[in-house]
């Protein structure tokens, strides 16, 4: 984790305009987005991927740095007052209390172009330009209405109503579990001779864990404490979210997350070793304190 979190700080700061380059407002607020001590999973994975396959690094930088840019502003704009309204993020004020709504917003849609500007611009990726394509395409799909955005659509509207388990698990494969997967295939697409098979294997794995990673989160929300979270915790109840412990109780969605695990780690057995890393992340995340 301090192999990566180094490793994508310094590529964020490369790629991220500094705060004295106008508009200075703006530049500030990605910065305060972007670089402020998340946990770096979807980085983590990007790197542990590349790792399984034998991908270098310095290739992996910049698809870490999109998906954490996306990830950022997904975040920046869930906390709006018009979504989530909520004041607290990482244990500071969220994006929009120090800069206001309107810059939030914006920053929020900066980051996101910024990723997909690092997608198409970084030298490091070497890999041919079809490649490159379908890796600027798969984050595309991601944080689109099929992905990200269409599960965040998916949560605002469902609000006050019951989702049946079906409904909850297509919105959290799509609000949270798009990302993680792009992640994994981003990494793997750096790959030059990946073979599809294993493309399939992964992405197995990272549905899988995608779907758990926000069971998790709707599991700490009820279990942890504001000041371990980063974050106002009951704010999914008081909201009235659906969510896992809302469906299936805290046991409940905890044994479906361990389901998920198990199953993401028998997906990863024909790669042996080398993905010891992505058994590591699935681990950690279904028993992540924060
Ligand atoms: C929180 O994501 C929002 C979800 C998608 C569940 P993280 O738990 O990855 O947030 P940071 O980046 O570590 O703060
Ligand atoms: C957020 O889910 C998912 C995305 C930002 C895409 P939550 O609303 O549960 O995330 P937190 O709990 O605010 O971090
Ligand atoms: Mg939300
Ligand atoms: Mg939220
Ligand atoms: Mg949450």
């Amino acid at each position: 984790m301090a192999f990566c979190r180094s490793r994508v700080e310094r590529a964020l700061d490369h790629w991220l305009p500094a705060s004295s380059t106008p508009p200075c407002t703006l530049h500030e607020a990605m910065r305060y987005a972007a670089l402020a001590g998340g946990k770096y999973v979807r980085p983590l994975l990007v790197y542990a991927t590349g790792q399984a396959l034998g991908v270098k690094a310095e290739a992996l930088d910049g698809p870490a740095c999109a998906v954490e840019l996306i990830h950022a502003y997904s975040l920046v704009h869930d906390d709006l007052p018009a979504m989530d309204d909520d004041d607290l993020r990482r244990g500071k004020p969220t994006c929009h209390k120090v800069y206001g709504e309107a810059m939030a917003i914006l920053t929020g849609d900066a980051l996101q172009s910024l990723a997909f500007h690092i997608l198409a611009q970084d030298a490091a990726i070497g890999v041919p330009a079809e490649r490159r394509l379908r890796m600027i395409d798969t984050l595309a799909i991601a944080s689109s209405s099929q992905g990200m955005a269409g599960g965040q659509a998916i949560d605002l509207e469902a609000v006050g109503r019951e989702l049946n388990l079906e409904e909850l698990e297509n919105m959290h494969l799509r609000k949270t579990g798009a990302l993680i997967r792009a992640s994994v295939t981003l990494a793997a697409l750096a790959s030059p001779g990946l073979a599809e098979e294993t493309l399939r294997l992964l992405g197995g794995y990272a549905r899988c864990i995608g779907l758990a990673f926000q069971i998790r989160d709707d599991v700490l929300d009820v279990e942890a404490d504001t000041g371990t979270l980063g974050k106002l915790q009951g704010a999914d109840m008081q909201r009235n979210k659906p969510t896992y412990p809302a469906l299936l109780g805290l046991e409940g969605a905890k044994r479906k997350a361990r389901e998920l695990h198990d199953k993401a780690l028998a997906l990863l057995d024909p790669l042996g070793q080398a993905a010891d890393p992505l058994r590591w992340i699935a681990r950690y995340i279904v028993a992540r304190p924060y």
